[in-house]
């Protein structure tokens, strides 16, 4: 049964009725553009084909009551005066229900079933999913025009300042606006979109090295001054704002560290432009080399890398269908990307399975991904 079946169904039991609507919204993967969303610059994502779906109908009251069925838990809570004391998932919807009320929406209640296949806490952003299907469904219910760059400020705000995660826009962005068969030029100051088709038979492969690390958080915002830092130095409002030969102008006079990071930042940034190029003349061997530059980066400069990462990165590299590969998302573990010749990425990803194995014991997740549309709703 799909996810979209399993919402409608779990609906009708637990409320004995169908449902109104169904909402989705998806995860991601990001191509290239890394650690470069909060420094204005620019990133590559896709939607990928895992989601968060609800099934809902809208309620007199003015609460919200959902069920999860990956959790197998109901809450409920008043739109009146929004507290923090449930589990974490519903956090998320109440985050959302938070930064909607403070951007000056009046909010209608609603009755709902949640449920999803973006796998958690492997860096494929399953809570943006979750919050930009909420977004979603308070858009559906109160017949909001549906502004992709506005909601994705709001998702983002949700999670800043409700869960209390310093992420930057990308994740929000790219669940909101993405469209099939496409990955998302997104520039990250104005909010302005292109989107870029996949190069002629190839597809994403996301390859999990089934590692997460603790203190992400604390080196994801040490990063973030350090970016800060080299941005002042150059006196800029963000590194976006220093092109290549302006770094390296100045660059001798940069303690070790901050010139490493802006060097990453600041190449990643042309690199991520020259990929939507690349996209667009249909090159799927420069879009890999790409990559490739941009995962090196990633790990000397950046140092957001990890052992499996780069094994995971190397044992992509070493087959043949292979165009090119990288760490994905925010690092320390989690994910790689690689870009593959369509017809082969079963063999491919049971040769890379094999492979990282072997080398370090540990069973990896692979998904083939498709590019999908961001958020929608229907019936
Ligand atoms: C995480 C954050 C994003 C972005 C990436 C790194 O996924 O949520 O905003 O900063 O890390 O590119």
């Amino acid at each position: 049964m799909s996810l979209r079946q399993q919402v409608a169904r779990g609906f009708e039991r637990c409320f004995g009725r169908l449902p109104e609507l169904v909402v989705r919204a998806p995860g991601r993967v990001n191509l290239i553009g890394e650690h470069t969303d909060y420094n204005d610059g620019f990133v590559l994502p896709m939607a990928i084909d895992r989601a968060v779906w609800i099934a809902l109908r809208p309620n007199d009251a003015q609460r919200v009551v959902v069920h999860s069925l990956d959790f197998d838990e109901t809450v409920e809570f008043s739109l009146a005066g929004l507290r923090r004391n449930q589990s974490e998932w519903a956090e998320y919807l109440k985050g959302v229900a938070w930064a909607l009320q403070e951007e000056g929406y009046v909010l209608h209640g609603w009755d709902g079933v949640v449920a999803g296949d973006v796998p958690i806490g492997a860096g494929l952003s399953s809570s943006a999913a979750l919050e930009l299907a909420t977004a979603r469904a308070f858009a559906s219910v109160s017949a909001w025009p549906w502004d992709a760059a506005i909601v994705a400020r709001i998702g983002q705000r949700a999670e800043n300042e409700w869960v209390g995660v310093n992420c930057g826009i990308m994740d929000q962005m790219i669940s909101a606006a993405g469209k099939e068969g496409h990955a998302l030029l997104i520039d990250c100051r104005s909010l302005e979109t292109r989107l870029v088709p996949l190069p002629p038979e190839t597809v994403v492969v996301v390859l999990d090295t089934a590692t997460r690390r603790g203190l992400v958080d604390s080196a994801y915002n040490e990063r973030r001054a350090q970016c800060e830092a080299a941005a002042r130095f150059f006196g800029v409002p963000a590194l976006r704002d220093v092109t290549v030969t302006q770094f390296e102008s100045r660059v001798d006079t940069l303690d070790d560290v901050t010139r490493r990071r802006a060097r990453h930042v600041i190449t990643e940034n042309e690199r991520t432009l020259q990929a939507a190029e690349a996209m667009q003349r249909g090159d799927a061997v420069q879009l890999g080399l790409l990559m490739n530059t941009s995962h090196v980066s990633l790990s000397d400069d950046f140092e957001v890398s990890s052992g499996e990462l780069d094994h995971m990165v190397a044992c992509a590299l070493q087959q043949e269908p292979c165009y090119g590969a990288r760490m994905t998302g925010a690092g320390f573990g989690g994910c790689a990307v690689a870009l593959v010749r369509g017809a082969a990425a079963d063999a491919f990803a049971s040769a890379v399975a094999a492979e990282y194995h072997r080398v370090t014991g540990i069973s990896p997740s692979i998904y083939v991904c498709a590019a999908s549309n961001g958020a929608e709703a229907g019936d």
